[in-house]
């Protein structure tokens, strides 16, 4: 299609995007028109001045989808010559029909309108901040379903796949929010995410199979999956993610693989759509199983949070893992594993036989939080806080540590990696740190055991649990550890 054409034809599909803001109208046009093959790789997009002119909209509606587009991976920019659609996707490999955006369905777009907890240590990772947490309004809502809720509390709770009324809750919002092609009946609640790396291991992983994992990754994931009998191996991540080649180039083929294609645990690199294909290509070739796991999603600072890859293609073989422990908070203890419709009562066995329902009048709060629209309100509440910290504190980093550490990626997450410019002992830097009452935790830490180290160490800078004062006493600390290393 030549530009001027494109320009006409999507225009169209841009109008017929009628219920959505701007920016994902524009989005939406382009991303489809990639999707389908109407754009090619390569072909050089509108300006975003022409294009605001063109389809009627501010500049910055423009840009902003752009940006978006590029994160994501459709679109590329090359310096001083413009947008371009990015490299080839295979063609047909998406679904057809669309997965539902951002806000398409009225009924789930929210309208924005809004004591003192456990001291955290700088630089700790992963936490909330309870201060911002409604916690009067959740208490109301948990007590009225204590005292009077439709169901009764003295059962064992072993209802199918956990409380109906929260996995509706969480369909919904999979669907618009994030991308994710499910129902409720594919959904099974649980205790956090941990609890879901148990059961896809329990479920899928036999004695001596091949499990493949990114290095660095989360520890839980390398824990479950080899206590439950496999063997762990773990593949390089790059700036696009999880590296592709390198399962190809395995001899055994690994029967799992484990992925954070949103934002890599714990580098932060975000997996753009050509990989994330790639990466499922290689699935379906090799009849692999894929664990999404996309564990703090929500917190993007610049656009939208990036759609789950579970939503691009036919999804028999992958399966999605959520959680509220990192939007909301740690102790609430409730994620969620979607899996494909064709497995699900073999799981479902598992879930019942295991007792990982999470307590039921907890799940029944929660389904109204997010029914009332409390939980988008408050997740947009804490991205522009996180937002603000991460960006405070990457300043003083550079600004006090800049000679030690570089900063890498700071447009989400609840934590930034600063990378030591030179080899540092990051054990005794870690000790040195717990003795003042500082959390130093090294990259190295993720390292999968035998998969030889990893390519850079550094410091994960958690900002989301404390202020700015406990985040400068983190910066003087790690400062006269550091000049006393010599
Ligand atoms: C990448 C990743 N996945 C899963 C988990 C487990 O989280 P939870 O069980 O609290 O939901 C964590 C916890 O830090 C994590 O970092």
């Amino acid at each position: 299609m030549d530009r001027s054409t494109f320009m006409e034809f999507d225009r169209a599909n841009f109008l017929g995007k009628g219920k959505l803001f701007a920016y994902r109208r524009v989005y939406e046009a382009f991303r489809d028109a990639v999707r389908a093959g109407q754009l090619a790789a390569g072909q050089k997009v509108p300006s975003s001045r022409e294009l605001a002119a063109r389809w009627s909209v501010a500049r910055i509606t423009v840009t902003q989808a752009y940006e978006q587009l590029v994160a994501e991976g459709y679109l590329e920019t090359r310096r001083g010559a413009g947008t371009f659609v990015a490299g080839e996707l295979p063609d047909g490999f998406f679904r057809a029909e669309s997965v539902g955006g951002i806000g398409s369905d009225g009924a789930e777009v929210c309208r924005v309108e809004g004591q003192r907890y456990l001291e955290q240590p700088a630089f700790l990772s992963g936490c909330a901040d309870l201060e911002a947490f409604p916690m009067e309004l959740w208490l109301k809502l948990y007590a009225k379903q204590l005292r009077g809720s439709a169901y009764s509390l003295n059962n064992y709770g072993h209802g199918e796949g956990g409380y109906l009324g929260l996995r509706e809750a969480i369909a919904g919002h999979l669907r618009t929010q994030r991308g994710v092609c499910c129902e409720a009946g594919q959904i099974l609640i649980l205790s956090g995410s941990q609890p879901g790396i148990e059961l896809v291991a329990r479920a899928l992983v036999k004695s001596g199979d091949r499990v493949a994992v990114e290095n660095p990754s989360y520890r839980g994931i390398v824990d479950s999956f080899r206590l439950n009998g496999a063997e762990v191996c773990g593949v390089s991540v790059d700036g696009q993610g999880l590296v592709v080649d390198e399962l190809r180039g395995m001899r055994k083929a690994p029967r799992v693989v484990v992925a954070t294609p949103v934002r890599q645990f714990p580098l932060g690199v975000a997996m753009p759509v050509g990989r994330q294909v790639e990466l499922l290509e290689w699935a379906r070739e090799t009849g692999a199983w894929i664990l999404e796991d996309d564990y703090d999603s929500e917190f993007r600072f610049r656009g939208k949070p990036l759609p789950a890859m579970q939503g691009l293609a036919s999804s028999e073989r992958i399966l999605y893992l959520g959680t509220f422990t990192r939007s909301l908070f740690p102790d609430l203890r409730i994620g969620y594993l979607v899996v494909p419709k064709a497995v699900y009562p073999d799981f479902l066995t598992l879930w019942k036989t295991g007792a990982m329902n999470p307590p039921v009048a907890m799940q029944a709060t929660l389904a109204e939080f997010m029914r009332e629209c409390h939980y988008q309100r408050h997740v947009r509440k804490m991205r522009k806080l996180y937002a603000k910290r991460c960006k405070w504190l990457a300043e003083r980093v550079e600004a006090e540590l800049g000679k030690w550490i570089e900063v890498g990626l700071t447009d989400g997450g609840m934590h930034f990696v600063g990378y030591f410019r030179k080899a540092v002992d990051v054990e005794w830097l870690a000790a040195e740190g717990r003795k003042r009452g500082c959390v130093f935790m090294p990259i190295s830490s993720y390292a999968v055991p035998g998969a030889g180290g990893v390519e850079r160490d550094g410091l994960m800078f958690g900002f989301s649990s404390f202020g700015e004062e406990k985040m400068l006493e983190g910066v003087r600390v790690l400062k006269e550890v550091l000049e006393g290393m010599g």
